[in-house]
């Protein structure tokens, strides 16, 4: 028992400091990042029902909730707008007083320093609930394209910090950038959802973006079953000038967030979706999950995957407990 060789890796576990000590991956509140659902038809915050714990909020909260994720070590936060003015293009996005131009302006004004982020989509504002303009019953990619250079000129003009495309169209990231620096502004940066997975993770999402939507996206998200195909994605949007990556949902696919890490030099985000963060509550409320010790243990599993950014609705209460 006693060789040289013998492998003894219980002797570097065996005290809280020694761990402490050589923790591989740490998370920070500085790695996480909020999003936030923000209504203009409700005058106080209102509860997801699939999301316990997480609320639409009114447009008049945006500047508290930016601060507490400030006060909470948090440098980002990322808006989904959702509203009652929905037609066919989407078009409330596509006007300088339009709801998603409004919070971002409320967001950049409560906290100046804040890195504000804005979905750029169109399903939370279309009657439909696609994420583009429709074409015999599909999502025109070209069209889409157009209007999504219209979208991220309006985030810019309001002052976001980071576009994220989010609808997985096929050149978004080349069509933004040209858009941005037409428009000066250069110094905008494109966090892209580059590899996004069509997944019902996304389920209670829908129910918070008020979405009308019944069908799927399997004409323009990724197939689940698809590994090699997703690091295309991230490889192709890379090439077209992002500024970050991203891989969403999270739990079910830390398979493909290692190996786009290897294979791509951009920052890396993940997303950790309305869907896991359900799973988690809900065997949490119910007694079955000790909450805080799982949702560290997920969150510490994306960074050892690779990801240097995580979109998380346990962000403000994440960061209270990783500091
Ligand atoms: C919009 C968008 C979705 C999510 C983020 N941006 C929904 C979808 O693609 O259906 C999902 C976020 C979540 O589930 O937490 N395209």
């Amino acid at each position: 028992m006693q060789s040289e060789f013998f492998p003894r890796y219980r002797r570097m576990r065996r005290t809280e400091a020694l761990r402490d000590l050589l923790r591989e991956t740490r998370l920070h509140p500085h790695d996480l990042v909020l999003p936030l659902f923000i209504n203009d038809t409700i005058d106080a915050p209102l509860e997801i029902s699939s999301m316990p714990g997480v609320f639409n909020f009114p447009e008049s909260a945006i500047a508290e909730q930016v601060q507490i994720a400030w006060e909470a070590g948090i440098r980002a936060v990322i808006l989904f707008g959702v509203t009652n003015h929905k037609d066919d293009e989407g078009s409330d996005s596509l006007r300088d007083e339009g709801l998603m131009a409004r919070m971002i302006r409320a967001a950049k004004e409560a906290a100046p320093e804040m890195v504000v982020i804005s979905d750029n989509c169109f399903c939370e504002y279309t009657s439909h609930g696609h994420c583009g303009v429709l074409r015999d019953g599909d999502v025109d990619n070209d069209a889409t394209l157009a209007n999504l250079q219209l979208q991220v000129r309006v985030a810019a003009r309001a002052g976001a910090d980071l576009v994220a495309p989010s609808g997985m169209m096929d050149g978004m990231v080349l069509a933004i950038r040209e858009a941005l620096d037409e428009g000066a502004h250069e110094d905008v940066g494109i966090m892209s959802y580059s590899t996004k997975f069509a997944s019902s993770f996304y389920g209670p999402f829908r129910d918070a973006v008020d979405s009308n939507f019944k069908g799927n996206r399997l004409s323009y998200q990724l197939d689940c079953c698809n590994g090699r195909e997703a690091i295309a994605e991230s490889i192709q949007d890379e090439a077209e000038g992002a500024d970050i990556l991203m891989v969403k949902p999270g739990m079910p696919y830390l398979d493909v967030l290692a190996q786009i890490r290897q294979t791509c030099t951009l920052p890396l985000a993940v997303y950790q979706v309305s869907g896991e963060y359900g799973m988690i509550k809900h065997a949490a409320l119910a007694g079955a999950l000790d909450e805080k010790q799982v949702v560290i243990e997920s969150l510490n599993g994306f960074k050892r995957a690779g990801a240097d950014l995580i979109l998380s609705y346990y962000a403000v209460q994440a960061a209270g407990w990783c500091r």
